[in-house]
């Protein structure tokens, strides 16, 4: 089967073709055409702005990607597109592209969630092999710019949302935290950058909910106690900078560590799964490693680094799954895919 998934959920535009043949998968084009460059300047991403640089991207980035894997679009058998959750502005430009491409080319069109997506980036290994044996049930830590939750796995079919974050989810505190170090944007890597070496106990901070009894998660306070502790600070010298950038990453580390490792234990799970933008971290991917390696008989899967961040090859793999359910059932569907900027799982 060839996959040709589009990504356009929020400020990358993104394009994949893979090809799955039993087990096996083999990578065929996996482009991202990064928005960062533009949003920086506003220290966050606009909109408007992204919806309209989807539009400038779209069409040249396809096809680039169906003559890097050396395909013609009567060889593709489904389309897979994210239809949420994300910017709305931004969903509709990928969703309206795969409509269209599904319309013309006569193909099925099957509707990805965004979240089950980078949950499903755990399959892939490399640029070809065999699809990772996931045992279940299986709990996936999901840590990015807009999500914080825990998600259990019945099957590759079965996804339930069972704690989440009540108000900023943890890529969202990174990405705020470096701006109030006059850090840059995105967050994430840079305060990940400044950690490196520093000294993590140096700043005493909170480590919100993390005996709270249910698998909720709260990183707004912490947000907020390192604004406090910075503006305290009389040399904000390079120093300072790295070594609360360490305290609030090894801060949030500890939380959601702490809370995979009780949920894992509470519901007896084979896997532990990571995944999301913030699973890009090098902290968080070994301490969680080490963590999981103390639970009996519990097997540990982290995505490959580049697929991460936002990309279209996880949204293919997921497409790929959902069409086990039979194809019959997406023919046509471009008619009925419609956007959800708040999808759920
Ligand atoms: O999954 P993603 O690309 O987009 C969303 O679905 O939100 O995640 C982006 C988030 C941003 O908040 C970014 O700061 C964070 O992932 N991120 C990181 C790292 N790389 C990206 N956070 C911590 N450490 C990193 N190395
Ligand atoms: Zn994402």
């Amino acid at each position: 089967m060839i996959i040709l998934a589009i990504e356009t959920s929020c400020d990358e535009t993104a394009i994949a073709v893979l090809e799955i043949k039993g087990q096996n998968f083999k990578v065929l084009a996996n482009l991202v055409s990064s928005q960062i460059n533009i949003h920086k300047k506003y220290g966050g991403v606009v909109p408007e702005v992204a919806a309209r640089k989807h539009l400038e991207n779209i069409l040249p980035l396809l096809d680039k990607a169906l003559k890097q894997a050396k395909i013609k679009p009567k060889e593709i058998d489904i389309i897979g597109v994210v239809n949420g959750p994300g910017l709305i502005t931004s969903l509709i430009v990928g969703i309206e592209t795969a409509k269209t491409l599904s319309l013309v080319w006569q193909k099925p069109l099957i509707a990805v969630n965004h979240i089950k997506a980078h949950i499903l980036a755990n399959l892939l290994k490399g640029e070809q092999g065999k699809l990772q044996e996931i045992k279940f049930p299986a709990l996936c830590l999901v840590v990015s710019g807009g999500h914080t939750s825990l998600v259990l796995l019945k099957d590759l079919h079965n996804f339930k949302t069972i704690g989440q974050t009540r108000d900023d989810a943890v890529g969202e505190a990174f990405d705020k935290v470096a701006k109030i170090l006059g850090l840059g944007y995105p967050g994430g890597p840079i305060i990940a950058k400044q950690a490196e070496n520093a000294d993590k106990d140096y700043f005493k901070l909170p480590r919100p909910m993390i005996n709270s009894a249910d698998f909720d998660f709260s990183f707004s306070g912490l947000k907020t106690a390192v604004k406090y502790e910075w503006e305290k600070i009389k040399f904000k010298d390079n120093e300072a900078i790295r070594n609360m950038a360490a305290s609030f990453q090894q801060a949030c580390i500890d939380v959601l560590i702490s809370k995979t490792i009780a949920t894992a234990q509470k519901y007896k799970v084979k896997s532990v799964l990571l995944g999301g933008g913030v699973s890009a971290n090098k902290e968080l991917r070994q301490q969680l490693e080490l963590a999981v390696e103390q639970l009996k008989n519990t097997k540990f899967y982290q995505p490959d680094l580049h697929l991460t961040t936002d990309n279209a090859l996880m949204v293919a793999v997921a497409a790929f799954f959902e069409a086990q359910k039979g194809l019959a059932k997406f023919k046509n569907n471009w008619t009925k895919v419609k956007v959800d900027p708040n999808l759920e799982l």
